[in-house]
């Protein structure tokens, strides 16, 4: 089954409102002609109104980074799904391992977030990865298939299909050290894997698992090109549209 590739961008704690607006408008004018490519932009959330001004009909989504698994109440500076939906997010990422390592994010945490955010209308984008001390200790696979377990342990197949999986290993965010493709493509077999046990092959070939990690313009061709890789999730690279969307080009 052909998998449409995704490339999104997480623009983490940088840029506000009239800078994202500025990026994401140079990204609609140089990805007017990207293809067959979905692409998705997740900036800070206070730059969400913005971003969604200048999005408009371009075709180019909208997420937000991080949200709680309720919709409204006595939680003072939360960020619901609810209200992201409202705002114009159609997407959320969950459980990044930014969120699980410096704000204790659980299992159990991304497992409700996922739950709230397709009750809420919004497609989730579930973060897995290994630390670097578990891959050296040969747990990596099992880390990773634990942690896709837990996140849809809530989820009967028939909404399983809104999902997207990203595979980013710590020791490869922010350090210009990518995993290999096929230290890459390994991982990601073993998520289709677990994925297929969990709810058999039309789901488990049909969901997107996107690789995160350093990727750049130099290193997306060959990681796109593997089999099991349908697309990235881009942390630095996508802070400029043109190494950005050189990423986005290096996907066709
Ligand atoms: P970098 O591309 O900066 O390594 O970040 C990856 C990431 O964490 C995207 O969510």
């Amino acid at each position: 089954m052909a998998r449409r590739t995704f490339i999104a961008g997480n623009w983490k704690l940088n840029l506000g409102p009239a800078s994202s607006a500025r990026l994401a408008e140079e990204l609609v004018r140089t990805l007017a002609d990207r293809g067959e490519v979905d692409v998705a932009l997740y900036p800070t959330t206070i730059s969400i109104p913005a971003v969604q001004a200048v999005l408009g009909g371009s075709g180019i989504e909208l997420g937000v980074q991080e949200v709680e698994a309720f919709a409204s109440g006595a939680y003072t500076g939360a960020n619901s799904p609810v209200l992201c939906r409202e705002a114009g997010c159609t997407r959320a990422l969950i459980g990044h391992s930014e969120r699980r390592q410096r704000y204790g994010e659980t299992d159990a945490g991304v497992a409700a977030k996922t739950v709230a955010c397709l009750d809420a209308g919004l497609l989730p984008m579930i973060c897995v990865g290994e630390t670097l001390q578990e891959r050296d200790a040969g747990v990596a696979a099992d880390i990773v298939g634990h942690q896709v377990r837990a996140a849809l342990s809530a989820l009967p197949a028939d909404r399983v299909g809104a999902l997207t999986i990203a595979y980013e290993p710590v020791w490869a965010i922010g350090t210009g050290r990518t995993a290999s493709p096929a230290e890459a493509q390994e991982m990601h077999q073993h998520v289709r894997a677990v994925l297929r046990s969990l709810y058999g092959d039309v789901i488990a070939d049909g969901l997107r698992v996107l690789y995160g990690g350093s990727v750049t313009p130099e290193t997306a061709p060959a990681l796109l090109g593997q089999p099991d890789i349908d697309g990235a999730l881009v942390g630095g690279a996508s802070l400029k549209a043109a190494s950005f969307a050189a990423i986005v080009r290096a996907s066709h």
